[in-house]
């Protein structure tokens, strides 16, 4: 990108930026400065990239670019963040996976055939009540049950900062045991936060209070390996895309949340944003590297949330 390019997209998005909010808002000013950055930048080259060959190019280039924007002590519009993953992601099918939704589809009791056939891999959001009927999570599940399933298999602290600290003000908490061990004065005070379990011994205890998501049939490939998020009202998740490729669902174990959605630019002009609160006994499945999605925990619920992806 030239140097006129870069000043003119810089000052874009500095103009979008100066139409947020001030302070208060769900999306913080350093991550919807991150979001409009990735989402002009998209717009601005127009690429309907196909996988392969061009996206090993444009990666190339774009990491030079990014090279000589860094070392050339222009304003750091472009610097931060996920933005050379942004312009390879392959583009969203719009018409499958959201044009004419005005609001998350919800489904009670939803069979393994329609859930592929409209939903699994469409990439459409789907709320499903009820969805975790007959887990004993939601009798057990509490900050202590996770912290001593946790106590009871070290090795699930083991893999260094495998702690996504999704609250950046929570910065004191910097590994997963720091995070399962607060303080009750900590507790107080507002906290958010998720990780991956990959411990086997853990993944095994958890079998006995979770099932597969009942409507996802067997030709879905299903990881044993879980997601939790933890945390407590008012706190959030803020508006990010996810580099995973693959879908997920995320069941409502305790407490109350609410998700926000927006679609990826290029279907901004036949999709809308989507709001959903979702409750214990819900299942969100979304897939969160085509929707841009925001969660923000309500009232004075605390949150957790379990989910996993499938393929
Ligand atoms: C997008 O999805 C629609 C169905 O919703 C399908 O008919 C169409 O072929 C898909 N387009 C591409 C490019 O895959
Ligand atoms: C959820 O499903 C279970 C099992 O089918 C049923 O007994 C229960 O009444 C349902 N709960 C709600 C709130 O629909
Ligand atoms: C939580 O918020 C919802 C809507 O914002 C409200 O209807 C409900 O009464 C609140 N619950 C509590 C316990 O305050």
């Amino acid at each position: 990108m030239s140097g006129n390019n870069t000043e003119a997209f810089c000052s874009e998005v500095e103009q979008l930026l100066a139409s947020l909010p001030r302070d208060g808002g769900l999306i913080s000013q350093a991550a919807a400065r991150q979001m409009l950055a990735e989402k002009l930048l998209r717009k601005q080259r127009n690429l309907q990239m196909p996988i392969g060959v061009w996206t090993v190019l444009a990666l190339l280039t774009a990491g030079l670019v990014a090279r000589a924007a860094y070392r050339s002590s222009s304003p750091t519009c472009l610097l931060s963040g996920t933005w050379l993953q942004e312009i390879a992601r392959q583009p969203s099918n719009c018409s499958s996976m959201c044009a004419g939704l005005t609001s998350v589809p919800v489904e009670t009791d939803i069979s393994p055939e329609r859930f592929l056939q409209l939903y699994a891999y469409t990439g459409r959001p789907l709320l499903v009540r009820n969805g975790t009927r007959g887990w004993r999570a939601h009798q057990y599940f509490s900050y202590e049950f996770i912290r001593d399933l946790h106590d009871r298999h070290p090795s699930a602290y083991g893999h260094g900062p495998n702690i996504k600290v999704i609250d950046p003000f929570n910065v004191e908490l910097a590994t997963l045991h720091d995070a399962l061990h607060m303080s009750e004065e900590r507790r107080r005070r507002p906290f958010y936060f998720g990780w991956k379990n990959l411990n086997r011994g853990v993944c095994l205890e958890l079998m006995n209070y979770h099932e597969r998501p009942y409507y996802l049939g067997p030709e879905i490939e299903h990881p044993a390996a879980d997601w939790f998020y933890i945390g407590s009202a008012s706190r959030a998740a803020l508006l990010h895309i996810d580099f995973f490729y693959r879908p997920s669902w995320q069941a409502q174990i305790a407490g109350r949340k609410r998700w926000i959605l927006q679609p990826p630019v290029e279907c901004e002009s036949v999709c809308s944003p989507l709001q959903v609160d979702i409750e214990p006994g819900d299942i969100l499945n979304v897939d969160p590297n085509q929707w841009y999605h925001a969660t923000y925990v309500l009232n004075e619920t605390f949150s957790i949330t379990l989910g996993s992806e499938f393929m």
